[in-house]
């Protein structure tokens, strides 16, 4: 079946396998924890804001490039001096980019975060008035994200989805931070408020969706209140961060540029 939704201004359409549902009459945030009921968007359910020294942003990305340099290398590719994040898809094929993105599938160890991660928890405690952190105490996991979406690559990011139907995800703040060619082509789109919709107006794929010929681990929202779901593309600059509730349903963010690889940092905290 074809399926349909609106991403910013372009009209996105995928052929879908496999069966949807329409989920139970219940608001998951209502049961569980939520850190963002203090700020002033607890009802958009996201918000811009800057995010740390530039001397700190610096050094993250400078950090970064060289981790992401050597898993290209690793990967078979050839790395030049020439070598920037943006211009990434220019030095992978196919095949060294699959194996890069399984290297860092399941993000790293915030010890090897460039900077202090600490500067990081702190400055998104103090966003949400809530103190927070991306060690959990329900999983071992205390890692940091670096999402790669190529240009004009249609396998490269998610599908819209909530996380917190994956179980271990609920109760968090996530964060989107752009790293490099996030703009309002490219970065990622989320519909406005959905982290209070009722369960029983979504309707989605009933486990992880395979969408043109690619599975994904999310499952992709179908409809909304029956009608096709509307993304729009919040566009946080250089240096600034996006929050947004892990309940809003987000994905979809197609990079639709012509000639820049999109990388985002992509994080989850908990309430320490
Ligand atoms: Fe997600």
């Amino acid at each position: 079946m074809i399926i349909k939704y609106k991403l910013g201004e372009k009209e996105i359409e995928l052929e879908l396998e496999g069966s949807t549902f329409t989920g139970a009459e219940e608001v998951l945030l209502l049961k569980d924890e939520n850190l963002i009921e203090n700020t002033s968007w607890k009802n958009i359910g996201f918000d811009i804001v800057d995010f740390l020294s530039d001397s700190d942003f610096q050094l993250i990305k400078l950090g970064l490039k060289k981790i992401i340099a050597g898993f290209v290398s690793e990967a078979g590719g050839q790395i030049d001096d020439n070598f920037e994040l943006e211009h990434y898809h220019l030095y992978v094929n196919n095949e060294i980019h699959l194996k890069v993105a399984k290297m860092i599938q399941w993000g790293w160890h915030v010890n090897e975060f460039p900077i202090d991660f600490n500067l990081i928890n702190n400055r998104i405690s103090e966003v949400v008035g809530i103190k927070v952190s991306t060690k959990a105490k329900h999983i071992e996991l205390n890692n940091f994200f670096l999402r790669i979406v190529r240009p004009q690559n249609f396998q490269d990011n998610n599908p819209p989805h909530r996380d917190v139907w994956i179980d271990r995800l609920r109760d968090a703040v996530n964060i989107y931070a752009p790293m490099c060619g996030s703009d309002i082509n490219s970065s990622l789109g989320l519909i406005p408020g959905s982290h209070l919709l009722n369960e029983s107006e979504i309707e989605r794929t009933a486990d992880g969706a395979i969408l043109n010929g690619t599975s994904y681990t999310v499952p992709c929202v179908i409809s909304v209140k029956g009608e096709q779901p509307n993304l729009v593309r919040p566009d946080p600059k250089e240096n600034q961060v996006m929050l947004f509730s892990p309940y809003i349903v987000h994905g979809g963010g197609y990079n639709f540029n012509k000639n820049t690889t999109r990388m985002s940092l992509e994080v989850r905290f908990w309430k320490i």
